[in-house]
């Protein structure tokens, strides 16, 4: 019995050294230790021995039993931490390779632009409102003092969309609502997107920004809205600008100005930015025409006040000196990197 054990346990441990993976172990075990393996068959075959011989033989038999267990824990350990150092050795980055490069984003010009407008005429006291893009055809013309019939529409054509709305073509659509929420002293600007039904071309295109300024109070004259009109083109385009108002007209305003600003590049003495001009006109402005202050219920005996609205891609094309609008929209990356 002992020479046939001895048998079984260098069989067996020739076996399990050669397994090169888990399954054989397992195959291994079932045949030497399972219910029909070699080894239990030995404990079973303990009957047929003189009684004085069994313990001394089930001893053997179970150190056998023992032993091969321990020798295949061993064995599937060692498979197992063979197995892991191939997947670590598989998976080894290489730390010197060039990392992937993170393109940092960054503010699209009109954006630059419009919050260095908003630092100047927060500094003067403005707060900043906000205003739909869809607007009711009352905002946008109607309590701007241009009923249906006015033939200043012709000039901002838009478009119209279901149910009387419309895109906004201006953001003094914002100062009916300014208006209509608060009481005076009112000091407001909204910048924001307008629309109107033009064709594309280098200096007009379907979807542009404007930046509405609002003061209604007791005594408000024009001398302050030239005051502040001067402070804001002496801050964006440099202490030597100059302004100029020209008479124009607007439904909402009376009297109204278009405001030009002098070339910064050349000084006013005409270049390709300002088109040989020597100025660049950025803003029409005015005074409340009293009958908008009466459609927000601000009696225009007491009070008065002043509006203007900037064009911000006026600003923008000529601080950076773009001579297409149309690069403003087109989302073209080798454009917007360079701000
Ligand atoms: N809303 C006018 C325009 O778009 C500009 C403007 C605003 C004029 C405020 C006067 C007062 O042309």
């Amino acid at each position: 019995m002992k020479e046939k054990l001895e048998a079984i346990k260098a069989a067996a441990k020739s076996a399990v050294s050669a397994a090169a993976g888990e399954k054989e172990i397992e195959e291994l075990r079932v045949k030497y230790l399972g219910k029909k393996g070699e080894l239990t068959a030995m404990l079973k075959q303990m009957g047929s021995l003189a009684p004085e011989e069994r313990p001394a033989a089930g001893q053997l038999v179970n150190e056998a039993k023992q032993w091969l267990e321990s020798l295949i824990a061993q064995k599937k350990e060692e498979l197992k931490s063979k197995a892991t150092e191939l997947k670590l050795k598989a998976e080894t980055i290489d730390i010197t390779m060039p990392g992937k490069e993170v393109a940092a984003g960054g503010l699209h010009p009109i954006n630059i632009v419009v919050n260095d407008m908003i630092d100047i005429f927060q500094s003067m006291g403005f707060d900043v409102v906000d205003g739909p893009e869809v607007e009711t055809d009352y905002y946008n013309f109607e309590c701007l003092n241009v009923p249906a019939d006015h033939p200043a529409r012709d000039m901002q054509d838009t478009f119209y969309l279901a149910d009387g709305l419309l895109l906004r073509t201006q953001t003094s659509a914002a100062q009916i609502r300014t208006m209509e929420n608060r009481r005076p002293p009112i000091h407001a600007i909204c910048p924001g997107r307008v629309f109107r039904a033009d064709e594309v071309d280098a200096t007009h295109s379907p979807v542009f920004h404007q930046l509405e300024g609002l003061v209604v109070d007791k005594g408000i004259t024009m001398c302050d809205l030239k005051g502040v009109l001067e402070q804001f083109a002496k801050e964006i385009y440099g202490s030597d600008t100059k302004v100029r108002f020209r008479p124009s007209f607007f439904p909402f305003t009376e009297p109204s100005v278009e405001v030009d600003v002098s070339c910064s590049e050349c000084g006013g003495k005409g270049c390709r930015v300002c088109k040989g001009a020597g100025w660049i006109e950025i803003l029409g402005a005015g005074m409340v025409h009293p009958n908008v202050l009466r459609c927000c219920g601000i009696d225009p005996d007491v009070y008065s006040g002043f509006a203007f609205g900037i064009g911000i891609d006026r600003i923008t094309t000529t601080r950076y000196k773009i001579s297409d609008i149309r690069l403003l929209f087109e989302n073209d990356k080798r454009f917007l990197e360079q701000f």
